[in-house]
């Protein structure tokens, strides 16, 4: 992905949603993730309500993670329907390939299939055995498990109790990074990157001295993977991201105050914002002002994973004693979008072969991001003019916010009524007091 200094355009998505990017594509397949016909019976999965039996608490916490709501999830399906008539259905496995692993290879996504129809299995997403029935990895991308449907069930107990319900295997394979790659990393039909955390960690300060993304993701805690069990290092399976899920009824109102907690926490560890400024300005004189963006993340770029969806930018605002705006950038304007004379956005964008801003991956020729690399830091300088401003001192405010989604992207599915639900997040705040002088 090329690096990028400032996106324009942000707003303005090129839809033609109806324009058929192609269809000629049925020979669209892979034997490992995208089989022409079933390589694992749907049967031979159990489901998660059954693990919930003996392991309550990984059920409660998986039943609460996006891993559980990857099929329920209406944005993805917004984007599915979308690509399933630009395509006529003939590309329909390659999105379903990692949200439901078990149904895409057990046969039950078909050309034009509807969610309506789905088995149980599959619309659990990625569900336990979607993870705990891998045997190995083929690539570290797009769906490159190998699933053992007969085989043990895997883990990183070294010596597991007996169970009436499965055979238990360690596998060292679940401990690491790699482990997650499989899905985490994306590429389109075209070839084109659109997510990239593990090969990010591969580069990374993180992977030199060993740290995996389980150790941020699924951090551990003393307990009983089953009752009466022995006391182990287990692993949290709540899989904190980019915030609480937009389908209502998903989470109760409980869960969600929950996980909206968390979420803040995960954040609060992501970046920091630093400015600096000179003790004092003559009144009308022009404020020079440096904001500095530290990704204190070791493993990933900051944002990391589907950046091109997500959005991460600075806002800055100066103020006059008297609380009066005299400079504002990366404020929200009445579309809810950051706007203003040099949003620093640290996301990603997708572009087409014309250089315009498209929302789907499959038409875009380009992905261009202005993500900051881990521990690393961007800077941007802004000229502030001071002549407007009243009594001083002057206040200057900068923080780097985060959102899930634009709302005009929503927009452009169709899912208003999710857009007010989007929350901006807090990731960092830093301020600063400069003194006005007279000249
Ligand atoms: C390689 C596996 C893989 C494939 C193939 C894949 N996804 Fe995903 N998808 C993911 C992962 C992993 C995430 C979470 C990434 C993140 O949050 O940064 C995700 C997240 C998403 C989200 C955001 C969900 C949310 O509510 O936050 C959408 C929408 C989505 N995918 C749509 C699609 C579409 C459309 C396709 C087909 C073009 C597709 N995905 C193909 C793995 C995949
Ligand atoms: C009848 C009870 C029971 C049921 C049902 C059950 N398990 Fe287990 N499971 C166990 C016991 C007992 C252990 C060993 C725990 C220990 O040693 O602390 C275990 C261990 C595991 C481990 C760790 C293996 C390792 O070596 O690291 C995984 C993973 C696991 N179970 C997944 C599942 C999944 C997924 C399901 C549902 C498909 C499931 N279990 C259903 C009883 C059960
Ligand atoms: C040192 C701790 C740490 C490690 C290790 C780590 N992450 Fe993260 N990760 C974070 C933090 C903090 C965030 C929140 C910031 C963000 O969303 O970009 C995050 C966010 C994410 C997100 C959500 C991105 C989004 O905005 O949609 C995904 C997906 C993710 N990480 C995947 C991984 C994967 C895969 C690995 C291993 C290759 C990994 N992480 C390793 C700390 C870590
Ligand atoms: C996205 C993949 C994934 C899914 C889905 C998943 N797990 Fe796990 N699970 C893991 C990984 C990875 C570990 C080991 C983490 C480590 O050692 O760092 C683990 C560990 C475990 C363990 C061993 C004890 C522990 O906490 O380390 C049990 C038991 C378990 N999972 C049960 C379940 C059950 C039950 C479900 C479904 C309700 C489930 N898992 C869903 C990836 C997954
Ligand atoms: C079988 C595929 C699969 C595997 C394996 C997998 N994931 Fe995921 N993961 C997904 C998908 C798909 C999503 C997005 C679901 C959605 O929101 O629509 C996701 C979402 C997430 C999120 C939430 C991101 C957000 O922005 O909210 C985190 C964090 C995460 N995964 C971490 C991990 C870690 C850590 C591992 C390895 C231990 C892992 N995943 C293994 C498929 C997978």
């Amino acid at each position: 992905m090329k690096p990028l200094r400032l996106i324009p355009a942000l707003i303005s998505f090129v839809c033609g949603c109806a324009d058929g990017a192609g269809g000629s594509d049925d020979l669209l397949f892979d034997p490992l993730s995208m089989p022409r016909t079933p390589t694992v019976g749907l049967d031979s999965f159990a489901s998660a309500d059954d693990c919930g039996l003996c392991h309550q608490g990984h059920y409660d916490e998986w039943a609460t993670s996006a891993h559980a709501y990857a099929m329920k999830d209406p944005v993805f399906r917004a984007f599915v329907a979308i690509r399933q008539e630009n395509y006529a259905g003939k590309q329909d496995k390659f999105c379903l390939q990692c949200h439901s692993p078990i149904g895409t290879r057990g046969g039950d996504i078909v050309a034009g299939f509807e969610f309506a129809d789905l088995q149980p299995i599959t619309l659990e997403g990625v569900t336990c055995e979607s993870c705990h029935k891998v045997a190995s990895l083929a690539r570290p991308y797009n769906s490159g498990h190998v699933l053992d449907p007969d085989g043990p069930m895997r883990g990183t107990i070294a010596a597991p109790i007996p169970s009436s319900f499965h055979e238990s295997q360690f596998s060292p394979l679940h401990g690491g990074s790699g482990f997650c790659a499989g899905c985490h990393d994306l590429r389109e039909v075209s070839g084109l990157v659109l997510e990239r955390p593990y090969a990010e960690w591969q580069q990374s300060p993180a992977a030199e001295i060993g740290v995996q993304c389980q150790d941020c993701h699924m951090p551990r805690y003393e307990g009983q993977a089953v009752p009466g069990g022995p006391t182990r290092t287990l692993h949290r399976h709540t899989w904190i991201g980019a915030g609480i899920p937009l389908l209502e009824g998903f989470l109760t109102e409980d869960e969600e105050a929950v996980h909206r907690v968390e979420v803040e926490r995960l954040l609060a560890d992501a970046a920091r914002v630093d400015i600096a400024a000179p003790s004092s300005v003559v009144t009308g004189d022009t404020l020079e002002l440096g904001i500095t963006v530290k990704n204190n993340i070791s493993a990933h770029n900051f944002p990391t994973g589907s950046t091109f969806n997500r959005q991460a930018w600075v806002e800055v605002v100066v103020r006059d004693g008297d609380g009066r705006v005299v400079f504002a950038t990366g404020t929200l304007d009445a579309s809810g979008e950051p706007h203003g004379p040099e949003p620093l956005l640290l996301g990603s964008v997708l572009v087409d072969a014309r250089g315009q801003r498209v929302l789907f991956p499959w038409r875009a020729a380009e992905h261009l991001s202005n993500a900051i690399e881990p521990l690393r830091e961007r800077a941007l300088r802004l000229s502030v003019a001071t002549a407007s401003a009243g009594r001083g001192p002057l206040s200057v405010e900068a923080r780097v916010l985060f959102r899930a989604f634009s709302p005009a992207a929503l927009r452009a599915l169709g899912l208003d009524e999710y857009a007010a639900r989007l929350e901006v997040h807090e990731v960092s705040r830093d301020l600063a007091s400069v003194e006005l002088r007279r000249r």
